[in-house]
């Protein structure tokens, strides 16, 4: 059997480690019947820090083909992943082509493998905002509407998908396969120094002072993670935040940023870049590779984010996370269904008032069913099992 395994945006990354752990544990031992594993990096996400350091740190083979796609608008991305992956697919013929999550990529290669009528399997699959102005949401839809093979986080998406008339023979329940990148780099992460962190990775125009190292413990940070366009792309947006984070977060304890280049463009483009500067609690980092920012999610006394993976790991780490956006496609994580995260959109009234709630708060630890670590054998398991 071989099997193309796609990658292209810093998401993808901790979800294909465990697969491809998983294949080449198969592989040897299954020593007369190896599956052909390649991976394909559309290159959407191209910066070290976007994208190698991944690599490095969980251990991911070099992806045997780089597509080099870059920025792009949506059509430019997606058009010209198409045009490539359509030559690499011919040349290589998988059986199989494996995508994760929602980004271009996902779409990209989804779309190219059907017309090129082979299997495509879908990891995460069944995840539904309902809000077709994300764009992830629209690759969620039209890749699971062509998938062969939809595997599902939570039982919540096998309903979505049954709702859609997806047949049951086509979903697998399969639990949530970045929580096994999460558990196989937890204690890792834990030995980590936060100020070690902080100073390896402190963004080249901030300064800090002595002060904030006495300032920076366990449970008294913020963390926040700003890069969804609803949030960082209009200046109306985006001032209130910037003022509710410099007037009410940094007040009460240091809050640590590491900034999404999307979020930084912007920030500059609106004139708030030297606000943020000029703030002495406010500690911008570059981004961060995946064992800082776990480290950093442990030690998070609250987490404000519009990331849909850092919902998950805080729901994991018990670590009270406002999650700024009106809807999410994961609401397994939410405090209505045990999890960590609260809705908190972008109205600062909403922030304020639920992030002072959190504060005062209890937030246990929460394991969703299947988040076992072991959701990458389960993947590859249905694939070499599946039935036409
Ligand atoms: C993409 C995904 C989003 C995911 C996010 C995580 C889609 C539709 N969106 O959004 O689901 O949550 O990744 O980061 O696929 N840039 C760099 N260096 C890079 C990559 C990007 O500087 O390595 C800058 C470019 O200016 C680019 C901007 O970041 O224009 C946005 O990047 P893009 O790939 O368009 O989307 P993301 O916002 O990162």
């Amino acid at each position: 059997m071989k099997i193309i395994s796609v990658v292209g945006a810093r998401p993808n990354f901790m979800k294909i480690a465990p697969f491809a752990k998983a294949v080449k544990a198969y592989n040897r031992q299954h020593l007369t019947e190896n599956i052909e594993h390649l991976l394909v990096h559309t290159g959407q996400h191209y910066d070290d820090r976007m994208s190698k350091k991944f690599f490095e740190e969980l251990g991911i083979p070099d992806a045997d083909i780089n597509l080099g796609v870059g920025s792009g608008t949506h059509a430019e991305q997606v058009g010209q992943t198409m045009i490539l992956f359509e030559k690499v697919l011919k040349d290589e013929k998988p059986d199989w082509v494996v995508v994760v999550g929602d980004v271009n990529a996902t779409l990209a290669c989804s779309v190219t493998a059907k017309k090129e009528w082979i299997k495509c399997c879908h990891i995460e699959a069944g995840l539904r905002s309902g809000d077709l102005k994300m764009p992830e949401e629209i690759n969620r839809l039209v890749t699971d509407r062509l998938s062969d093979l939809l595997l599902t986080p939570d039982r919540l998406s096998n309903e979505n998908l049954y709702r859609e008339g997806v047949p049951d023979s086509k979903i697998k329940f399969v639990g949530n396969i970045m929580i096994d990148t999460l558990e196989s780099n937890r204690a890792k992460a834990a030995d980590l120094d936060l100020w070690s962190i902080i100073e390896c990775n402190l963004h080249e125009e901030k300064n800090i002072s002595i002060k904030d190292r006495d300032s920076v413990s366990d449970k008294h940070i913020a963390v926040i993670t700003l890069h969804r366009p609803s949030n960082v792309d209009t200046d109306e947006v985006l001032e209130p935040l910037v003022n509710f984070l410099v007037q009410d977060v940094c007040k009460t304890m240091p809050l640590l940023w590491p900034i999404h280049p999307r979020a930084e463009k912007r920030l500059k483009e609106f004139g708030f870049w030297q606000k943020i500067l000029d703030i002495p609690n406010l500690i911008l980092l570059k981004p961060l590779g995946y064992h800082a920012m776990l480290r950093l999610n442990m030690a998070a006394r609250i987490m404000l984010t519009d990331s849909g993976g850092l919902q998950e790991e805080c729901t994991v780490l018990g670590t009270p996370c406002l999650t700024l956006r009106w809807n999410t496609e994961r609401p397994v994580t939410l405090r209505e269904h045990g999890g960590a995260s609260v809705l908190v959109g972008n109205s600062v009234e909403r922030i304020r008032k639920e992030y002072l709630n959190l504060l005062t708060g209890v937030c246990k630890p929460l394991r969703p069913e299947l988040w076992d670590g072991h959701t990458a054998e389960r993947c590859l398991d249905a694939i070499i099992n599946f039935k036409n």
